[in-house]
């Protein structure tokens, strides 16, 4: 493997479920949300719009509405992902993964300052109401999808990283 500082971010990337109580600085957050924004997008119709939040009650809430997000609670910011769908020319089809490309790199900067933190799914089909929650506790328009709440703090747990990949999952020339 190369050595190099930005594949080592890339595969110390683990989700982080505890976290120490000590507040994310400003300027880390600012560099997470300039690197959520910079994330590719399709035809460039860049649908995102990012909630933050620091504030201990809101990230509690957050904590509480989102069944399998309870560590929440104890994150220093967690950034909720969004899309303004209508933003795009063909409004259902890439705002997913627009708004996908935009969490990991909010996860692989993390690790990059010293972070860790977990991707929490917002599942807007199911019937758990989840979307509509999360939009409660942070004032997001009815019209506005939420795709994810990125958990974010300084990790008091430590995870192996990944290595090569797994031969049997890549095809080298055709399948
Ligand atoms: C779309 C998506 C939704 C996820 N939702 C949750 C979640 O609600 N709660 C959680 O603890 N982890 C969630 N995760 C994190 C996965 O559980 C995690 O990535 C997986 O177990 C692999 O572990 P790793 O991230 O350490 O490689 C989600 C990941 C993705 C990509």
């Amino acid at each position: 493997m190369v050595e190099n500082e930005t594949i080592k971010a890339i595969l110390a990337r683990r989700s982080i479920r505890r976290f120490e109580a000590k507040p994310v600085e400003r300027e880390k957050i600012d560099a997470l949300l300039a690197c959520a924004t910079a994330a590719p997008s399709a035809n460039n119709f860049r649908p995102w719009h990012f909630v933050e939040t620091t504030d201990p009650a809101a990230l509690r809430a957050l904590a509480d509405a989102h069944p399998y997000g309870k560590m929440t609670a104890e994150a220093g910011v967690a950034i909720v992902v969004c899309a303004e769908k209508e933003r795009d020319k063909v409004p259902d089809v890439w705002w997913e993964q627009d708004c996908g490309a935009a969490m990991e790199n909010i996860l692989v900067a993390a690790v990059a300052l010293g972070l860790g933190g977990v991707w929490l799914g917002v599942h807007h089909h199911g019937p758990s109401g989840l979307p509509e929650k999360v939009r409660k506790v942070l004032g997001i328009p009815a019209h506005i999808q939420v795709m994810g709440i990125a958990a974010i703090g300084y990790g008091a747990e430590v995870k192996p990283p990944y290595g090569a990949a797994d031969p049997a999952l890549v095809h080298k020339g055709r399948w």
